[in-house]
């Protein structure tokens, strides 16, 4: 049977990657899954864990869930890696969302000044994985959901040097789930083709005639804003920009084309002591959560998951997986190396890009060059995202600030310095490379 260790297994979305196992068992035989973390997070993994493993039991599945600290013990053998941890867990993401907005600036965990040091934070922890893949599961497919995925996915090829890696988000799939009901179509009538980097992909979509249908799904988008993740807040793209850009843009483009509005409603939710940034709304989702999971009674994944923005994660991690094990090619959203299907990055990026999934992992599909105004944008922000690759490996200070400079969230100068050295002290203990 195969056998699945998921790193950052005390996290609140595990019952959900359990239900999407259970789910898919007849197709994706386990045997074993792992569920690793670390001292802090003992407690969550224990009680995640549990209720992990009443899950299985609840099901007509003879799987054993096995909770471990020892990622070494766990990774022996693995055919499957996923990750989903949160360096400094969110204690941390507060920071990296408080800090910048106490200058004015947004914090955003993925995109903005958070998401940076997110990065910082994580890829020498993502790196330190991968040797220990070398050793103990040369095979193993490495699934990364941790953020920012698309950063840390193209540092794991560029500077861990492991192909066996797909990042993954649950964005996409949103889409690919609501469009056919929002043209009240069959699930695979439509055909999509994504390109671009993670959180920051546009699409395409023909019927099933080939005819376009991007514009009508545009207006729509601007209409009806369920299928956005709850983490995001709805300001409506101009319909003038989507009409000339005859691509649907991913939710987290607000935060560009809307940058104003997007860092007034956080300022906003952080100076009001009611609400908070998002971090802080999710805190009190994750008590709620846990205080669930500690039932004994509770067998199945409860309904206020779907509060967290990575709502369907398991549908794309388990796809993915099942996709590799059987060889099935299913066309799944993924970052992975470019090869030429967005030319208007360098063949060795990794790019988000739709992409057949088999046994040989993702073979991207070609999406052609962008109009002017999409390439400026994704040429920006794929060269920002390596400045913070190199510097999260270096701990090169002046390689951050030109990151920091670059970033078109942050306006540049002595503000955005200062907010860059205060994370740089917040976070300290969590950076070893500066
Ligand atoms: P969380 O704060 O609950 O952290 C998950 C677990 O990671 C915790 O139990 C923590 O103890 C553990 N952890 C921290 N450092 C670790 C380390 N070095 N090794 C092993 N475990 C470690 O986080 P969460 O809110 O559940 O999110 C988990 C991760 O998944 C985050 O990185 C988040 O950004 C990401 N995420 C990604 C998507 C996506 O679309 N790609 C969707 C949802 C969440
Ligand atoms: C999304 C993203 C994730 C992100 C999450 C935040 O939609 O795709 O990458 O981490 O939601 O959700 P949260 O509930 O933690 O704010
Ligand atoms: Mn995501
Ligand atoms: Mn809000």
């Amino acid at each position: 049977g195969i056998k699945i260790v998921t790193i950052g297994g005390g996290s609140s979305y595990t019952p959900e990657l359990m239900e999407g196992f259970i789910k898919r068992y007849e197709s994706l035989p386990l045997s074993e899954i792992w569920l690793v973390d670390i001292p802090e997070g003992k407690e969550k993994l224990e009680t995640v864990g549990k209720m992990a493993q009443r899950m299985w039991d609840a099901s007509p599945y003879d799987v054993t869930v096995h909770l471990s600290l020892d990622r070494r013990e766990a990774l022996k053998d693995a055919d499957f890696v996923t990750t989903q941890f949160r360096v400094g867990l969110l204690d941390a993401r507060i920071k990296d969302e408080r800090i910048p907005l106490s200058h004015g600036f947004l914090g955003q965990e993925t995109n903005g000044p958070g998401g940076i040091f997110k990065a910082l934070r994580t890829i020498p922890v993502l790196l330190d994985i991968v040797e220990d893949m070398k050793e103990l599961c040369p095979n193993a497919w490495l699934i990364n959901f941790t953020n920012p995925s698309g950063m840390v996915t193209d540092a794991i090829v560029r500077y861990g040097k492991w192909e066996k890696v797909l990042g993954l988000c649950n964005v996409p799939v949103n889409s690919l789930i609501n469009e056919p009901e929002m043209l009240n179509v069959g699930e695979g009538e439509l055909t999509h083709h994504f390109a671009g980097l993670n959180h920051f992909h546009w699409h395409r979509v023909k019927d099933a005639n080939g005819h376009d249908v991007t514009d009508q799904l545009n207006k729509q988008l601007v209409e009806d804003a369920s299928s956005l993740p709850s983490n995001i807040f709805d300001v409506p793209f101009f319909e003038e920009q989507l009409q000339q850009m005859q691509l649907i843009p991913c939710g987290y483009h607000r935060y560009y084309y809307r940058a104003e509005e997007m860092l007034e409603h956080a300022l906003k939710e952080y100076n009001d002591p009611e609400i908070g940034t998002r971090a802080e709304q999710v805190r009190q989702t994750e008590k709620e959560l846990f205080e669930l999971y500690k039932d004994e009674h509770l067998d199945h994944k409860p309904e206020q998951l779907s509060q967290r923005g990575g709502t369907h994660y398991s549908d794309v991690a388990c796809e993915t997986i099942a996709s590799i094990a059987s060889n099935k090619n299913t066309h799944v959203v993924v970052s992975t190396v470019n090869k030429g299907a967005v030319p208007d990055l360098a063949p060795d990026d990794v790019v988000e890009v739709s992409a057949y999934i088999n046994a040989t992992g993702a073979q991207p599909i070609a999406f052609g060059s962008l109009h002017p105004a999409e390439r400026g944008w994704l040429q920006v922000m794929k060269n920002m995202e390596l400045c913070v690759e190199e510097a999260a490996v270096t701990g090169d200070y002046g390689l951050l600030l030109q990151a920091f400079i670059i970033n078109p969230l942050i306006q540049s100068g002595e503000s955005a310095k200062q907010v860059m050295n205060e994370l740089l002290i917040a976070h300290k203990a969590y950076l070893p490379q500066f």
